[in-house]
């Protein structure tokens, strides 16, 4: 959508990513636990996390597993990997290595994994089956794959609101339905299918309702801004001015969304499960 390559936009995202994600993503914690549940996650297990970003699932899982268990986290993005070697680094886990590895370049060099999990990042992949098949490949026999991608946008709702005012300032028309836009995967037919088609068995999806508090919907409006790449690259084609004048129009739309505690954006997430036969 801009010039710049979807891992670019990733690299150039890292920092803004890291600081938020920090910040803002404890909203997410039940949902990624029920991930590590579906993908019986337990003490001892080897588990690869799928576009780790800035990490923050992958010390959750890190301290699941203990230290007789190993997380290996992986990104496209190499400033992600050094946003998540730091957040590991500063929660003294030793049981976690990391790598530089889209999901689809994953191979057999024997190596075998218990588990595998990856949060929001399936949907963002231009062919999540290629993706998917080359996790399987990396996981033992019965080894299970659960991911979590974006949900129903009528239900996302914050989410939906900011990315159909900035694709209407950036002139994007038929963005939703294309491989590797955010809402690729939210129809549950199409995530059960992703899977089966990689050759998963036993595939269920399921969801879960959120909710993100922030300290307003300036505070919001910033965090999409710094952080979120594939919404921000809906605009970055535009003359500063006229990007600054989205970003106006957003922070007064997600006002809405303000109580009494500051910023409470509801949203949804569709978790997804499989096992290699
Ligand atoms: C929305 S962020 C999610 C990060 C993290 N999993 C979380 O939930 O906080 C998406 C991440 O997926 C990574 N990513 C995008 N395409 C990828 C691919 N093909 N293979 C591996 N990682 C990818 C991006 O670099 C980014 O770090």
């Amino acid at each position: 959508m801009s010039d710049e390559t979807p891992v670019e936009q990733w690299n150039t995202s890292a920092e803004g990513w890291a600081h938020w994600a920090a910040r803002a993503t404890d909203y997410l914690v039940p949902a990624t636990e029920r991930m590590l549940d579906l993908a019986n996650v337990k003490p001892g297990c080897r588990v690869l996390d799928v576009g780790c970003g800035s990490g923050e699932q992958t010390i959750i899982a890190a301290r699941r597993v203990g230290d007789t268990g190993h997380v290996l986290a992986i990104d496209v993005a190499a400033s992600m990997i050094t946003a998540t070697e730091k957040a590991v680094r500063k929660a003294g886990m030793r049981n976690v290595s990391t790598r530089v590895c889209p999901a689809d370049a994953l191979v057999d060099d024997g190596e075998r994994f218990d588990a595998a999990i990856s949060r929001l990042v399936l949907m963002l992949i231009p062919d999540p089956v290629a993706a998917a098949r080359a996790v399987q490949t990396v996981l033992r026999t019965g080894g299970l794959f659960a991911a979590i991608v974006t949900g129903d946008p009528t239900k996302t709702t914050y989410n939906a609101i900011a990315l159909d005012i900035l694709a209407r300032h950036g002139g994007k028309t038929d963005w939703e339905d294309r491989p590797g836009s955010i809402r690729s995967l939210v129809d549950p037919t199409r995530l059960e299918a992703v899977m089966a088609n990689a050759g998963f068995t036993k595939v269920a999806v399921s969801s879960i309702s959120t909710i993100q508090r922030l300290k307003s919907a300036a505070a919001a409006t910033t965090m999409i801004r710094e952080g979120f790449a594939f919404y921000k690259a809906m605009i970055a084609h535009l003359p500063q001015q006229r990007q600054d004048v989205a970003w106006n129009e957003l922070e007064q739309a997600l006002k809405r969304f303000e109580d009494a505690d500051g910023f409470a954006g509801p949203g949804e997430v569709n978790l997804v499960v499989g096992r290699k036969p």
